[in-house]
Order: structure tokens, then sequence, then C-alpha cells
């Protein structure tokens, strides 16, 4: 299978399934979007109530912040794929349980190796925890390390930012700085150097 039929097999896969107890509540699976060649992928949390109501991800209030962050850098959402931890939307917006993210989580997975992105930029900490588990987002947002050959970029989620107004600035002046991290990923890939395969926190810049 190419990686345009391994999406679609994911997202078939998603609607239908029933591996966690959120496949009661849902009305939409959110499987995530976007091209099988995306140089980028964010990874969200979970749908909330607009993402359940539509099957699309980030298609409320944090989304259009997300596109207005996407445009400051020259992209559309079109360009990148976007998806989230858990598929399916957790009861009143609660936060994921361990046994849903291990139920989902192999949905992102799959898609990620699909599309073997030069960049993943992970939104919250339910994203960021899969690469940095015991990182905390406020020591470590807006630097790039290499975790299994990938460069990731942990940032806050951009809901987080529209609760706390001060932290507004600080989700676009990190989202600035991924020009530059795509430049050295794909840099790094052309070398003949391959980056570490454990995690290692860098600051690229
Ligand atoms: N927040 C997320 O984490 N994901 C979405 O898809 C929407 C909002
Ligand atoms: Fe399946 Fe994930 Fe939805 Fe749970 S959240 S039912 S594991 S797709």
């Amino acid at each position: 299978m190419n990686p345009e039929e391994i999406l679609l097999q994911v997202a078939d896969e998603v609607r239908s399934c029933t591996k966690c107890r959120l496949h009661t509540g849902r009305k939409n699976a959110v499987p995530g979007e976007g091209p099988a060649d995306s140089e980028i992928v964010f990874i969200g949390e979970a749908p909330g109530f607009h993402e359940n109501e539509q099957g699309r991800p980030f298609v409320g209030a944090a989304g259009k912040f997300l596109e207005e962050l996407l445009a400051s850098i020259g992209k559309s959402r079109e360009q990148v794929f976007i998806g989230n931890v858990i598929k399916c939307r957790p009861p009143g917006n609660r936060d994921p349980q361990i046994d849903e993210i291990q139920a989902c989580e192999g949905y992102m997975e799959t898609q990620i190796q699909a599309i073997s992105p030069k960049i993943i930029v992970t939104l919250g900490r339910f994203s960021m925890v899969r690469y940095f588990p015991k990182a905390k987002i406020s020591a470590i947002h807006g630097q790039a390390g290499w975790v299994g050959g990938r460069l990731i970029v942990p940032m806050y989620h951009p809901a987080a930012a529209l609760h706390q107004p001060s932290l507004r600035d600080v989700v676009i002046a990190d989202f600035s700085q991924l020009p530059g991290y795509i430049q050295q990923a794909l840099e790094s890939q052309q070398s003949s150097v391959e980056p570490p395969e454990e995690p290692q926190q860098l600051n690229l810049f």
C-alpha cells in the first residue's frame, strides 16, 4: 500500500473503531487530515465539540488560531497533516485517560510512519509525552529534539493560548522558529550523518 492508501485505511478503521469507551459517545470520529507527503505533522490532543460534529480536526476556536499561526509562516492547513492522539471526543472535553491513549495511539503512529514527515509538532502535553515522557512543557516548548530519527518540536496547545492570553506571544514566537527547524531537518536528512536515535534535547538556535 502507498502512503495515501494507508491513511485512507487508518481513517476507515478509526471511524468504525470500538477499542475504547470513547466510541460510545462520539458523533463523528476524527481521524485527522492532510497530504500523505506532508513535511510537517501537527499532533493535537483530542476532538472537541466542533470536531465531533464535523469529523474534522481543529475546526473550532483553537483551529482558527492554528490557521493564523500557519499563515504566519506562509502555510495553509491544506499543506500539513493535522491529527490528534485521541480520535474520538472525550465527554465534556475531559482529559484523555491512560487506557484511551493506549488504545488509540497506534493510529497516529501508523499515520506518522506512512507520512514520514521531516518534523512533528506536538500541540499540548498529551502529544508531547509520547516523545518527551519526563519533560515539562513550560521548560521545553519551542525547543526541537531528535527522537527516533525525527525532529520533534513541542509547543503549547493553541487552546491554552486562548485561555491564557500571556501564552499567545509565546506560541507565536515558538511558531516563528518552525521554518528554521524545517531547514535543519532537511539538511540533516541530506547529510550522511544520522540524527541521534535516542531522545535528546537540542536547542538548534
Ligand atoms: N483540540 C485538539 O487537540 N484537537 C482538535 O482537533 C481540536 C481541538
Ligand atoms: Fe477507537 Fe481511538 Fe475512538 Fe477509542 S478514541 S474508540 S481507540 S478511535
